[in-house]
């Protein structure tokens, strides 16, 4: 008997999808790998595959059933607790989503783009300031999404070191308590909020969930918490990830990086395929609640399925050439923000950001480079979102 794959594993470059899972690609659409409990799980690597079991409602995502699969321990520890939208199936997800929905129009966000770019000259010009060199993770990659998701949602940016920590320690802390610990103080800070919020009303989408929703009997002190906090870690740990792998991935790639210097109208569909090519959310994970039958397999009720999206975007059948980085290709469909009901809800907020942010980034530092030899810069491990921890650079 062949041995399964371990999932997830670490990447070996920080933009390719793990070279462990090379037979994963080979036994495209589905097979199995073992979780680090020792758990035997379906993976879905196919394109087609994954788009299709991603709307099929026998899949669910309650990671309070107990069969439901664990990808690491700092996830298993906090199985009971709910998790608003991504953790709830329909009907419930469909209300909990439909009361954010307006919010997120891309309408609305394009309403916040000059915003944004204030946002991005104002970072861009502190960091000048300073010299030419610069720690890009920390002046730049997650101040600006930081910023924009407390904006909108009416957190107060000075608090940013309490929350950034708190996501920090709640995606990747170094022990399998410090999830647990995290998301109880994010709860306790959010609620303070809440309660602070509701006496004195201020502007964002907290205030009008309070004054909509919650004082209406719709939602409750814990479900609206539990928005509140997916809504802010979601809303920056996601992007900034994407700024500083995406900035990292042009710059070890010169040739596609000078085309965009010389047309940033490209822009949009750049930050497409890097979308495509980094999949930074690797391991989009459900249960099933019925029998499902297939490409000629059955998933049997209670089996764990994982889908690994940078292995799904890279599917040849799909994409020409997948490995390679081509915004000319049409990039349609890919899978990095999930597909289905849960499919991403801040999507266009993501895409707003990082076109600002990288174009302004690139058309401010023409003469933009790392500042350490590329193979030195440390990347997040495979079990949670991938990105940069640091990015040294200088201009
Ligand atoms: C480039 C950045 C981002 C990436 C790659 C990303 C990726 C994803 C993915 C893959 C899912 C689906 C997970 C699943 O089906 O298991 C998801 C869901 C979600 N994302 Fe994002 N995301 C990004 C930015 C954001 C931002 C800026 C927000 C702002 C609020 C956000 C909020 C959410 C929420 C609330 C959900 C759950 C939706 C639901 O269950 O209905 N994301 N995201």
């Amino acid at each position: 008997m062949t041995e399964t794959v371990a999932f997830p594993q670490d990447r070996t470059c920080p933009y390719h999808p793990p070279t462990a899972y090379q037979p994963l690609k080979e036994e495209r659409p589905l097979s199995r790998v073992t979780l680090y409990d020792g758990r035997d799980v379906w993976v879905v690597t196919g394109h087609a595959a994954a788009r299709q079991l991603l709307v099929d409602p026998r899949l669910s995502t309650d990671r309070t059933n107990p069969a439901f699969p664990m990808t690491n321990e700092r996830f298993a520890n906090i199985r009971n607790r709910r998790t608003a939208l991504l953790g709830v199936d329909d009907p419930e997800h469909n209300v909990q989503r439909r009361m954010l929905i307006p919010s997120f129009t891309l309408k609305r966000i394009n309403a916040l783009r000059p915003q944004i770019q204030e946002t991005v000259d104002r970072l861009l010009d502190a960091m000048v300031e300073k010299g030419s060199t610069a720690e890009l993770v920390s002046a730049f990659a997650l101040p600006v999404p930081s910023m924009v998701i407390c904006t909108l949602l009416g957190v107060p940016y000075e608090d940013h070191d309490f929350f950034e920590e708190q996501s920090r320690r709640l995606l990747r802390g170094p022990r399998a308590e410090d999830s647990e610990a995290a998301r109880d103080e994010l709860h306790t800070y959010l609620g303070n909020l809440i309660d602070s919020k509701q006496k004195s009303p201020g502007e964002g989408l907290l205030d009008d969930l309070i004054a909509e929703q919650y004082s209406e009997g719709n939602v409750d002190r814990q479900d609206l918490i539990n928005l509140a906090t997916i809504l802010l870690v979601a809303g920056h740990e996601t992007t900034a990830n994407m700024i500083s792998l995406g900035t990292f991935t042009l710059l070890q790639h010169p040739e596609q990086l000078a085309e965009l210097r010389a047309d940033s109208s490209l822009m949009p569909a750049a930050v497409e395929e890097l979308l495509r090519f980094l999949s930074i959310a690797d391991g989009l994970v459900r249960v099933a609640k019925e029998d499902i039958e297939i490409a000629g397999v059955t998933i049997r009720v209670d089996d764990g399925v994982v889908f690994s999206t940078s292995v799904i975007n890279r599917d040849d059948d799909t994409y020409e050439e997948a490995d390679s980085l081509d915004w000319h290709r049409s990039v349609r469909h890919h899978v990095a923000f999930g597909f289905g009901v849960h499919q991403c809800l801040g999507q266009n907020l993501a895409r707003a950001e990082m076109e600002i942010a990288l174009r302004t980034l690139f058309e401010r530092m023409p003469d933009l480079r790392l500042a350490a030899p590329a193979e030195e810069i440390p990347f997040k491990p495979g079990d949670t979102l991938q990105g940069m921890i640091e990015l040294p650079v200088a201009w």
